[in-house]
């Protein structure tokens, strides 16, 4: 390994991928990959492009991520969320480079009433789940050196995502309901980047051994759990007070409620103990990472980490 080493951001304009650019600038030499460069549902230029920049670390940040319509594109949902992370698996392997992919709590039913470990058998409820499912088995088959981190309802200053969607819809509508009966993680692409690069750096220092040692698949979220009602009562009361925002009323509901294309697990809470016990990393609350994404979206110049 060189001092400088090459890193290969893939889905660079994604919520995580934005964050890893900036997490890893000034770590070796960043090259990035979004849909406008190389199409991942496109094996050929998937490979290409890993033949091309010839990286020592792959991040592959990106995704198809549209849960509910993925249920009516299902080949194009699994040619991006599991042909394409094997294809990079496989260029990985043949490079000896290091392959850092995300994963989902979403691979899980939600029957589990306790936070969800590693080994629980995966039982994915809807189109999206399976198919990182057989993105997380692809990679595991191909072996070689690995990190899977499987991470949960993430958000952050940039993207689609449920903060930035409370924010538009506060200013739309003075009564939202939202569902109360799904648990999980709130976590942000601020925390999940910040803890990659600083497992990225130990992996490739030598400091956690070899890779028999550290390769694998991890949960890494946000400490403690909620549910979307719960993450938006917090959501308001922080953007009140932070950007002014006036808070609309909020109802919970049920699930059953609010139908939509793709089933959602109940409990999709993971444990985070087996990143602990490996690497010494643990994410923020979801209440302090919360303040972060607020930091960063009231002064957009500042750089929260
Ligand atoms: N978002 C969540 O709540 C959540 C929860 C659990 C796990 N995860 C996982 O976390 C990782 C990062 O998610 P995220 O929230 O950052 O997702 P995101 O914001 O949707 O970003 C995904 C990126 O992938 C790109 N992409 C989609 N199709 C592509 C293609 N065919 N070729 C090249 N790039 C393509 C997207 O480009 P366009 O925007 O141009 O389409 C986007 O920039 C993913 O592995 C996801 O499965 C996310």
């Amino acid at each position: 390994m060189t001092n400088q080493p090459q890193i290969l951001i893939v889905g660079a304009a994604g919520q995580v991928g934005v964050e890893l650019q900036r997490s890893f600038s000034g770590f070796g030499s960043v090259v990035t990959a979004d849909l406008e460069s190389v199409d991942l549902a496109d094996a050929d230029q998937t490979r290409a492009l890993v033949r091309r920049v010839k990286p020592d670390v792959i991040l592959n940040a990106a995704a198809y991520t549209a849960v509910d319509r993925a249920e009516s594109q299902p080949d194009l949902a699994a040619a991006i969320n599991a042909t394409a992370p094997r294809v990079l698996a496989e260029e990985a392997l043949r490079l000896n480079a290091l392959l850092v992919h995300y994963s989902t709590d979403y691979v899980f039913d939600g029957q589990k009433q306790q936070p969800w470990v590693e080994s629980d058998e995966p039982n994915p409820l809807n189109v999206y789940g399976a198919t990182k499912l057989a993105g997380e088995q692809a990679i595991q088959q191909v072996g070689g050196r690995f990190l899977i981190f499987r991470t949960s309802w993430v958000y952050g200053p940039h993207g689609n995502n449920f903060l930035l969607t409370m924010l538009r819809l506060a200013r739309e509508r003075s009564h939202l309901s939202i569902v109360d009966d799904q648990f999980g993680s709130p976590t942000t692409s601020i925390e999940l980047a910040h803890a990659t690069r600083t497992i990225t750096e130990g992996v490739l220092s030598g400091q956690f051994g070899a890779p028999t040692d550290w390769a694998g698949l991890y949960h890494m979220t946000c400490a403690d759990s909620t549910t979307w009602f719960g993450f938006a009562k917090a959501i308001f009361a922080g953007a009140e007070h932070r950007l002014h925002v006036k808070p609309p009323e909020l109802t919970p509901l049920a699930t059953k409620d609010y139908p939509t294309p793709a089933k959602r697990p109940h409990n999709s809470v993971l444990s985070n103990q087996k990143l602990y016990d490996r690497f010494g990393v643990r994410l923020a609350s979801w209440q302090t990472a919360l303040e972060d994404v607020f930091q960063a979206l009231s002064s957009p110049g500042n750089d929260p980490k």
